[in-house]
């Protein structure tokens, strides 16, 4: 038996940085270290002290980035303003829903 988790919810922000012009681009060559530093800030203004926002490497869906997860639901966000991350704060990491205009489609 699993124990319970530890975060209500585990976000993973990909901060991979790859050299310029690299044919598969990067998370952070389109700005998601400040993106998880604004959702990381945003996080603890809304007092959302259950829910973990940590960087993370590539996680190999590049091309659509910058690219977050959100466990235990598995759903991946791209997320390209700080628009993208108020979303994805107030609807689901909050409120519980999905923010179906920034999912990235299922594996094929
Ligand atoms: S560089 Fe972000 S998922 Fe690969």
């Amino acid at each position: 038996m699993s124990p319970p988790p530890y975060y209500r919810l585990h976000v993973f922000c990909c901060t991979n940085r790859r050299p310029d012009g690299h044919e598969r681009g990067s998370c952070a060559a389109k700005g998601s270290v400040e993106l998880r530093d604004y959702l990381k800030a945003r996080a603890g203004e809304l007092g959302l002290k259950d829910v973990r926002i940590n960087s993370a490497g590539c996680m190999d869906r590049c091309e659509p980035g910058p690219t977050v997860v959100v466990y235990p639901e598995g759903v991946w966000y791209r997320c390209r303003t700080r628009d993208d991350m108020d979303a994805i704060l107030t609807e689901h990491l909050r409120d519980g829903g999905r923010v179906t205009r920034l999912m990235l489609p299922p594996r094929q």
